[in-house]
């Protein structure tokens, strides 16, 4: 039987955490939440009158270089009842999320999976990872406290300038959230609330350079008196050593900083020696939904004139499949639809890793992600080479 694939309402809250709760293992005093979420909404199967299997669609923004804004399709709380996996059923959800993403205006999506395998039939490849990195107290309290820069802790009165400090250092960054939508408030007030602090890094003209969120372990024990340290943002490289220097005081009372942060972040630079491979990974996952939205969205290169001809294959959401013509002039991009021309031919999974930075031209054709002519892969690989940078788990 065709599953029924709908939008839940709040009348289905407690199927929804039901289905949750054991695809994920919530806490057994976890409370359902309410429907649709905010910023959001939840797709569901249903299988007869059963929820069967549900997706939950997150309408969020990421920034890209040069100032720019995409709006994005988030995917998260992929769930399948148990009884009911390997049936299938979360393409027909897939195909609802994507139709619903194209109505909404979001061209690209990004998810965080549990198994990377359950996602690539759909159009999504891994373009980056959020480590958990153990950085041991004493390596960072060899660090030499820059003079130039002061700390404090953060007030309600600093949100305002919180908040500017993370928009400067998003907007020459593909990936991590505008955390400005809905779905995403995450530099509210609640931000400073305890158990959490904010401490600041200002530099000597009185500008905010750097901040970090971080929450400290109990005692004395190494296991327990950690310090877990969420968000850690440096404009200057002083500033960033400022921030390390001071997790590191706490050396004679903790042992050492957990923190999370995007693989090849720049802030680990400023540690006096190669920190440890990460403890844990969250990789991170983006698919093109809407080809020509998405390549427009990015900025080109200033001097760069070319129009590439090109095709995609292999793709789920309707649409992608097809071919375009990429046109870069004057440091834009331009994409639409043709009829005509020659070029290469991305797969869909392999143009998402080209678009978030992860492969170059040469390794998606070892990868089977690439095939055709190959005179135009320096300009592509030109176009499309910045990291994903992704902050926010989701
Ligand atoms: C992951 C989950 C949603 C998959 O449900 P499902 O009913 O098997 O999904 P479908 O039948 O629609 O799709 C199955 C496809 O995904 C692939 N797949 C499923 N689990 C996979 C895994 N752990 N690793 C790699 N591929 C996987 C299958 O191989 C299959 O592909 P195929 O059709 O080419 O053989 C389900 O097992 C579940 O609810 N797990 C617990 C929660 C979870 O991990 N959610 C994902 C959060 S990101």
């Amino acid at each position: 039987m065709e599953p029924l694939i709908r939008e839940l309402t709040d009348a289905d809250r407690e199927a929804n955490h039901r289905l949750g709760a054991e695809a994920f293992g919530y806490a057994p005093d976890g409370q359902p939440s309410s429907l649709p979420p905010v910023g959001g909404a939840v797709l569901g199967a249903f299988v007869g009158d059963e929820l069967t299997a549900k997706i939950r669609a997150r309408d969020d923004e990421i920034p890209l270089p040069g100032s720019r804004t995409l709006a994005m399709f988030g995917v998260e709380g992929v769930a399948v009842a148990p009884e009911a996996r390997g049936r299938g059923l979360l393409s027909p959800l897939f195909r609802a999320g994507f139709d619903r993403a194209r109505r909404v205006g979001q061209p690209i999506s990004i998810l965080f999976p549990t198994a990377a395998g359950i996602y690539r039939r759909f159009g999504y490849e891994v373009v980056g990872s959020l480590e958990q990195r153990e950085i041991p107290m004493s390596a960072l309290a060899k660090i030499k406290a820059p003079e130039r820069i002061s700390l404090r802790r953060a007030s309600a009165a600093d949100l305002d300038a919180i908040r500017l400090l993370y928009a400067a250092w998003a907007a020459e960054r593909l990936g991590p959230l505008t955390r400005i939508r809905p779905s995403a408030p995450i530099l509210s007030a609640d931000y400073l609330g305890s158990p959490a602090a904010v401490t600041l890094a200002i530099d000597q003209s009185g500008k905010l350079v750097g901040s970090v969120r971080w929450t400290r372990g109990t005692g004395y024990d190494p296991e327990t008196s950690v310090i877990e340290v969420e968000d850690l943002i440096g404009l200057t490289p002083d500033a960033s050593r400022a921030m390390w220097r001071f997790l590191g005081t706490f050396d004679s009372v903790s042992s050492r900083v957990n923190v999370e942060l995007p693989s090849g972040d720049e802030s680990l630079t400023a540690l006096p020696a190669e920190p440890a491979p990460p403890a844990k990974e969250h990789r991170y996952m983006l698919a093109l939904l809407d080809i020509p939205a998405a390549l427009a969205a990015r900025r080109g290169v200033p001097g760069l004139t070319a129009q590439l001809p090109f095709k995609v294959t292999g793709g789920f959401a309707d649409g992608v499949d097809g071919q375009y013509v990429l046109k870069a002039a004057s440091g834009e991009l331009h994409c639409s639809r043709t009829d005509s021309g020659v070029g290469p031919t991305f797969h869909a999974r392999g143009i998402a890793a080209l678009y978030g930075g992860a492969q170059r031209c040469a390794g998606l054709r070892a990868g089977g992600m690439l095939n055709g002519p190959t005179d135009t892969d320096p300009v592509w690989d030109s176009l499309f080479n910045v990291p994903t940078h992704v902050r926010d788990y989701f």
